[in-house]
């Protein structure tokens, strides 16, 4: 995600931003800024592209300034280009702003200044909050006080740093639900999205918590709420090293990603669910909604993890939104002269957005007359360019090859476009569908309660370690999810997986079942149960190893499996994104425990350019 460093003190603050900024590119960005204050007024570079080109800038028109804020962005509001980098200034050029997370109420802040006569220069939703506190900047003279009234005004999430050269000798920061952090040295202040990058400068710091205003001058520092109260934080002492605080404090990025989950799902369907109408909008698709509502039939298209997404996207569309769908492997249908009409809607889900073999296939639906609609989580990518229309899932970078959070934002993208459909369409109640609309939004808890404790799996991933072969069993919605969870188990422990649609391992598989086998079942209480109750039988009969992942209530599983991983309830759509946690987590430690380079499986690359 985004990256944010800012200085003040008695140094030159260049090469302080450069080296912040360097440490948080693991992280992932697309464009680096910064913005001083100098000789009464802010001065600005930034430019797509890397820190290194930042720092050639520099180099080229240097600062001579010991106050600036620096920025990573990782686009989320308008294509990765210069204009769209961080910082941003309002429009008088006094204040400049960096700014992690996303301001959702941003188009109705813009409309109402725009009606007041200011322009704005970028499509950015950070513009519209430099813009408001400017604003109030006018009004109230005071920087601080602006920043808090306009962040009363703000819906969505945000870490940010203000300066101004009317208030020269002030940096302001302010975060909630984006990370930020102080550090605090004699006679220097620093603020960071992410320790590392200050935690060469210095190892006090303060983590600021949601609605915190810290203003931080060359003498000291002092926070307050967002109603102008003022808190007392205690001063910490970093202890760890630098690659573990980037991996925050996991011992891997996969890890941290699968951690990151509760967050990324809400950031996924973030300012998306209408509630009141029980509905969902989606703002990159408003142009070809006429096609999509009407679309004959859906084809997705995609590789990897972004198939088995696709695959839950039919079976939720198929049933909610009534329209035929197809799930193809990237790979093939670039090939084998599919047939495409001109009121099918194509759908390409990629993470990266790169690879090649799913833009092939975008490629070929578009030649063959089709929309194409992206579901994408890298902004500006070659796949969100070229799709006539397309839904970000907002996931942040993933590092780990392996991916985890981008499979179930996906899914999150996918109940959303259902739910859309389905209501156009008229197959789902506006009662159905504010049901969906709270259970989605209750995901996120759930998946916390997942991840709360995690002792169970490890326990379990210990005594599997050492298995040559695992079968995943599911059916329904389930079935997808148990091939992701081969999937996972396959490309970083090397253990040979195989993922079945649980009643077609009669046709096969069941010959390989025995007191050796681990079985994992996918088996919440939904409409097909007693279906896949039978199918354990089936297995245990062959004295297979039965591990089950269930409802906490689930007292029939719970007697018959020899383990089980319980998870709360959801509707059926909607389980897959419970669901594939404890997968995720069981191949994790299982990978862990044989000594596998988790984050770098061998011979996986994270983005696959090539065919
Ligand atoms: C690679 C990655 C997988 C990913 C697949 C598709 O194989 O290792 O994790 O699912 O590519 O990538 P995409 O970026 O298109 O979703």
């Amino acid at each position: 995600m985004c990256g944010i460093v800012g200085y003040i003190g008695f140094r030159e603050v260049t090469p302080i931003v450069i080296d912040g900024l360097k440490r948080l590119e693991y992280r992932g960005y697309d464009s680096a800024g910064m913005a001083v204050l100098t000789n009464s007024s802010v001065k600005i570079l930034k430019r797509a592209g890397k820190v290194a080109d930042l720092e050639t800038l520099t180099e080229m028109h240097p600062f001579v300034s010991t106050i600036g804020i620096g920025h990573t962005r990782w686009a989320t509001h308008g294509v990765p280009n210069d204009v769209n980098a961080h910082p941003h200034v309002d429009q008088t050029g006094s204040i400049a702003l960096v700014h992690n997370g996303i301001i959702e109420n941003h188009g109705a802040i813009r409309q109402r200044l725009e009606r007041d006569g200011i322009t704005f220069h970028t499509d950015t939703d950070t513009e519209a909050l430099v813009q408001l506190i400017s604003a109030f900047f006018d009004i109230t003279n005071n920087l601080e006080q602006a920043v808090r009234l306009a962040l009363q005004e703000v819906d969505g999430t945000f870490g940010i740093v203000v300066i101004s050269n009317r208030e020269p000798d002030k940096l302001i920061a302010a975060r909630r639900g984006s990370p930020l952090v102080l550090g605090i040295n004699d006679g220097e202040y620093f603020v960071a999205s992410d320790a590392s990058a200050i935690v060469g400068h210095t190892r006090q710091v303060i983590f600021l918590e949601d609605d915190d205003v810290a203003t931080l001058t060359r003498d000291g520092y002092e926070v307050k709420t967002l109603g102008d109260e003022v808190v007392e934080h205690e001063i910490e002492e970093i202890t760890y090293d630098i690659e573990q605080i980037e991996k925050g404090g996991f011992e891997h990025f996969m890890l941290k990603e699968i951690h990151e989950q509760a967050q990324t799902i809400m950031d996924s369907m973030r300012g998306r669910l209408i509630l009141e109408k029980g509905t969902a909008k989606l703002g990159g698709l408003r142009e070809v909604m006429p096609v999509l509502n009407n679309a004959r039939r859906i084809i997705i298209t995609a590789c990897g993890t972004s198939w088995h997404a696709g695959l839950v996207g039919e079976y939720m569309l198929e049933h909610y939104a009534r329209i035929p769908v197809e799930v193809e492997y990237a790979s093939e249908f670039r090939y084998r002269d599919p047939i495409i009409h001109e009121d099918d809607v194509v759908i390409v889900i990629s993470q990266s957005g790169e690879t090649a073999d799913t833009l092939a296939a975008l490629r070929e639906a578009k030649k063959r007359g089709a929309t194409v609609i992206g579901i994408c989580n890298v902004v500006g990518s070659t796949i969100a360019r070229e799709t006539h229309a397309g839904v970000y899932i907002h996931a942040g970078p993933e590092i780990g090859v392996a991916s985890t959070k981008a499979f179930t934002s996906q899914l999150v993208a996918l109940s959303l476009l259902t739910l859309m459909l389905g209501r156009n369409r008229g197959f789902i109640s506006i009662d159905e569908g504010k049901q969906f609309a709270e259970e989605l939004l209750a995901i996120p808890d759930k998946v916390s309660e997942i991840l709360k404790d995690t002792s169970a799996v490890q326990e379990l991933a210990s005594k599997y370690a050492g298995a040559n072969n695992a079968l995943y069993l599911g059916r329904g919605y389930n079935f997808p999810a148990a091939l992701e969870g081969a999937l996972k188990l396959k490309e970083i422990s090397y253990i040979h997986a195989e993922g079945y649609p649980a009643a077609e391992m009669k046709h096969g598989p069941i010959a390989l079942i025995d007191e050796n086998m681990p079985v994992v079942f996918i088996a919440p209480q939904d409409r097909i149960h007693e279906k896949v109750i039978s199918n354990i039988q089936e297995v245990k009969a062959r004295k297979g190893q039965v591990i089950a992942i269930v409802n906490h209530e689930d007292d029939v599983i719970s007697q018959m499996a020899g383990h089980i991983l319980c998870i709360p309830r959801t509707l059926d759509f909607l389980s897959p994104l419970l669901t594939s946690i404890p997968l995720q987590l069981l191949a994790y430690y299982i990978a862990v425990h044989r000594g596998c380079n988790v984050d770098q499986p061998r011979n996986l690359a994270k983005s696959v350019t090539v065919e």
